[in-house]
């Protein structure tokens, strides 16, 4: 088999259909969580699609047994244009995408509107919820908590998780403005993708104990477990660089995400309770602004459109080929895998294999004639 196979994207996402399904997760929901996935796998965010669905989603359900495949969406306070919701440890697809589809319909009243989701899980790519807002010309914002990994500024202790801190806003071009990322130079996600491909981390991603950087991919994974490595925030380590400013935004997503809902925070987001496995209770919070409200939406839209070409059209670097605004290449990278499939690594190929033997699932896969 080669190092990578290509999977058409209707076959993934009809596989982890099942695959939900199969793990208890109602049809709707299933529906959901493959979606999220699919969608990173169809915009080149290999870190966070189909190559998770084993590890984050399938054995912390099954295995793990510390999220449940129903979930319980309850809104436990509403008031005008907030609300506070409790997923009670279900899929964090399923309460992110309700949560959004709240703070829409709290916006079309509002103009703007607010949610914050408590015990909730992983939920995948932070883009795919302010993009629904996009969808119904209006601005997202998300943020959510994570399993700590960021040490702040000055320190070596991981305390932060990831953070992302991610806006979507509409243009006249036929994608959104979309910074889809996280508080730390390097996510979890990258890092296991890395360990996938064997390939070493670049060094500055991640400190050790005593404060050097770290590039074995293998070893950083269990050492962040354990808080024997962290990431380093955006602007990287010290001051020099600006990394007291990714700390700073690490740490607003977190005041949101746990502070707005007296949920846990930093430390006891680690997973594990004397080593044993336990929910990770994640917040995450959703914001809709109704950009009716405020202006004329096709005059908006025209407006964010000329300021992201003017940057585009700017002077550029010598020797760069381009300069890109944030979501054209996630854009561009739909088009062609709606051609091409996905890549899927083989370490992945055998997860799926796995996962639909342990269902019964009646899949055969086009890579297993080839082997
Ligand atoms: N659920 C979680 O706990 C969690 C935590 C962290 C990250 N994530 C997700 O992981 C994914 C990857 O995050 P990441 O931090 O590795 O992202 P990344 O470093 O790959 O950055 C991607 C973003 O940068 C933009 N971009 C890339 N090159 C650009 C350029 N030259 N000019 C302008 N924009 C450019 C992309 O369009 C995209 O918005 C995201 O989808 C994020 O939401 C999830």
């Amino acid at each position: 088999m080669k190092d990578h196979v290509y999977c058409s994207l209707d076959l993934l996402k009809s596989f982890m259909v099942d695959v939900f399904i199969g793990m208890g997760c109602p049809p709707d929901e299933a529906e959901i969580c493959a979606d999220v996935l699919s969608a990173a796998d169809r915009r080149g965010i290999d870190s966070h699609g189909v190559g998770r669905l084993k590890p984050i989603y399938y054995d912390r359900v099954m295995k793990l047994k510390v999220q449940n495949a129903v979930t319980r969406f309850e809104v436990e306070r509403d008031i005008a244009a907030t609300a506070v919701v409790n997923g009670h440890n279900g899929m964090g697809m399923v309460i992110a995408k309700k949560s959004m589809d709240l703070a829409i319909a709290k916006a079309r009243q509002y103009g703007i509107g607010m949610v914050i989701a408590k015990n909730s899980t992983h939920y995948g790519i932070a883009a795919y919820y302010p993009m629904m807002a996009c969808s119904q010309d209006m601005i997202g914002i998300t943020g959510t908590n994570a399993r700590p990994s960021i040490a702040p500024t000055w320190g070596v202790e991981n305390m932060l998780g990831t953070n992302p801190l991610v806006f979507a806003v509409p243009t006249d071009e036929p994608y959104p403005f979309t910074n889809d990322y996280a508080t730390s130079i390097a996510q979890r996600g990258k890092i296991e993708l890395y360990a996938r491909e064997g390939k070493k981390l670049p060094p500055g991603w991640v400190v050790d104990a005593e404060g050097n950087t770290k590039t074995d991919p293998h070893e950083v994974l269990s050492d962040l477990t354990v808080g024997k490595a962290a990431l380093t925030p955006l602007g990287g380590i010290g001051e020099e660089m600006g990394g007291h400013k990714g700390y700073g935004y690490a740490t607003v997503v977190e005041l949101l995400s746990a502070g707005l809902q007296m949920g846990p925070f930093l430390k006891q987001l680690n997973g594990l309770e004397g080593g044993i496995p336990v929910p990770i209770s994640l917040g995450h919070f959703f914001i809709a602004i109704d950009i009716s409200h405020f202006a004329d939406v096709d005059e908006f839209k025209k407006h964010a459109g000329d300021i992201l070409r003017d940057l585009r059209e700017s002077k550029r670097a010598q020797n760069a080929q381009r300069i890109y605004t944030h979501g054209e290449k996630e854009y561009f990278k739909s088009l062609e895998r709606a051609q091409s499939g996905v890549p899927l690594p083989k370490i992945v190929c055998s997860q799926l294999g796995q996962i639909r033997d342990e269902l019964g699932l009646k899949y055969r896969f086009e890579w297993e004639g080839n082997q």
